[in-house]
């Protein structure tokens, strides 16, 4: 059984925002990031279309030696995850997949006082129905209205973060979200792109709303999961190195993943696995 670094993917970005929390948590270890900026934003994209590309990309993942991926976009796990674990007897039985869906949802309730939560996500994210399916099992009590926000991965991946262009699909959104429900006080960025746009964001709300991030949730659970999965943790290598690759261009993705990730990353140009 083939032991490497922990791979994190995304279609974009986005994912750097969660695997600077990971790295944070638990910095013994190997990573290989992939964003497939080539074909991003996937939150618009069919189901078909984003498990194949989910599915070349975790398949690129294990083609660099890794044990474990983790899907650090919310549109990945909630349209390919269960289809790829499904697959993975057969393309890869010794490797897991997990997403970032499950362990945000096991925890989410506990952020709310009014229990009226907000989740602003993709809209493949949203369609699919996969955090209202996952909360209710852990938090049946919890109120839950849910935003797609269509322009917001686009706004990220071009750097428009706080511009006039940007605040007004910002607050379109959010204006959205609050018509379904007033009652909300915390706020799910249900996307790993956004934790980009929280200052816009905040600048549009009340202080008593609480907006929480996935990726400190992200790393907490996989510190667990690791801790629980003895065998799993002993195949995944401990040198502390980082690698990062992406579909695009290396050296645009290069220049932005520092603004995602906090330091600075030296990126490759990977071809993908199909
Ligand atoms: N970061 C991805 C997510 O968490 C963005 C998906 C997209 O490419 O639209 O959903």
């Amino acid at each position: 059984m083939e032991s490497g670094p922990i791979g994190i993917f995304d279609s974009g970005f986005g994912g750097l925002t969660v695997m600077r929390e990971i790295v944070n948590e638990l910095p013994e270890y190997d990573y290989v990031y992939l964003g497939d900026n080539a074909r991003a934003p996937y939150g618009n994209r069919s189901f078909d279309t984003v498990y194949e590309y989910t599915l070349q990309c975790v398949k690129t993942l294990f083609a660099k030696g890794c044990p474990l991926v983790i899907l650090a976009c919310n549109t990945a796990s909630a349209k390919a995850l269960r289809t790829i674990q499904q697959d993975l007897p057969r393309i890869a039985p010794d490797r897991r997949v997990l997403g970032v869906i499950r362990p945000t949802t096991e925890v989410i309730g506990n952020y709310s006082k009014s229990k009226h939560l907000g989740i602003l996500a993709t809209e493949g994210t949203v369609k699919s129905g996969s955090y209202i399916i996952e909360i209710e099992k852990f938090f049946p009590e919890l109120l839950v209205s849910q935003q797609a926000c269509p322009m917001w991965v686009s706004l990220v991946e071009n750097n428009e973060l706080a511009s006039d262009g940007a605040n007004y699909f910002i607050k379109k959104n959010l204006d959205q979200l609050f018509e379904q429900d007033n009652h909300i006080d915390t706020l799910l960025l249900g996307c790993t792109h956004y934790p980009l746009l929280s200052k816009s964001i905040k600048k549009l709300l009340p202080a008593n709303i609480n907006i929480v991030s996935q990726g400190r949730i992200v790393a907490e659970s996989l510190k667990t999961y690791l801790q629980k999965h003895n065998e799993m943790q002993e195949r995944c290598t401990k040198k502390g190195t980082k690698t990062f690759f992406t579909t695009d261009d290396a050296e645009t993705f290069s220049i932005r993943a520092e603004q995602f990730f906090g330091e600075q990353v030296i990126a490759q140009t990977v071809h993908i696995v199909s």
